[in-house]
């Protein structure tokens, strides 16, 4: 089988692989670094389940090669937090019961602290504002935003409390 040598940097930690280089971002840490943190919902960018944040944007890891990461800063849910020391994110998804069988919640998790880093970039908004200066962001603005994200459950109101919650 042909295999390529490809290094991640993936929270802050180098990982040296030997794979395929048809696998997805989201195979090599899932299925070669024991990161399942991010989730295969439906492996063609449908769900979100697999969010990661690449330089700080969101994407979908199951829609990207590893091999085209190499010189980027990857961040996935295992580096948001860790169980005894939560990202207020994921102590906001807790308090506001952000979920229901949590499977979509590493990806919401994720993706919610990706968007609030958009906005605070300056990324146009076109229903609210800055979010560095404490203005709220409204619960339309939060759908639209994590529209990418989905819910089979559709515990999408807590979602939207949750991160309404760590957005002010
Ligand atoms: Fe990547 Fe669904 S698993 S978007």
């Amino acid at each position: 089988e042909f295999s390529v040598n490809v290094t991640l940097s993936i929270n802050g930690r180098d990982h040296a692989l030997d794979i395929d280089p048809r696998t997805s971002l989201l195979d090599a840490c899932r299925d070669h670094l024991g990161l399942t943190g991010s989730k295969k919902g439906c492996d063609h960018g449908q769900c979100g389940a697999c969010t990661m944040l690449v330089n700080g944007r969101r994407i979908n890891a199951c829609l990207t090669l590893a091999v085209m990461h190499e010189n980027d800063a990857i961040t996935t849910v295992e580096g948001l937090g860790t169980a005894e020391n939560l990202h207020p994110m994921q102590a906001s998804f807790v308090e506001h019961d952000g979920y229901q069988c949590g499977y979509c919640t590493p990806g919401q998790v994720v993706s919610a602290v990706g968007m609030l880093g958009e906005i605070g970039d300056g990324w146009p908004s076109h229903v609210t504002k800055d979010i560095k200066t404490g203005t709220e962001i409204s619960g339309d603005e939060i759908r639209e935003r994590m529209s990418g994200n989905l819910c089979r459950c559709s515990a999408y109101p807590n979602i939207v409390d949750a991160i309404s919650a760590a957005a002010g």
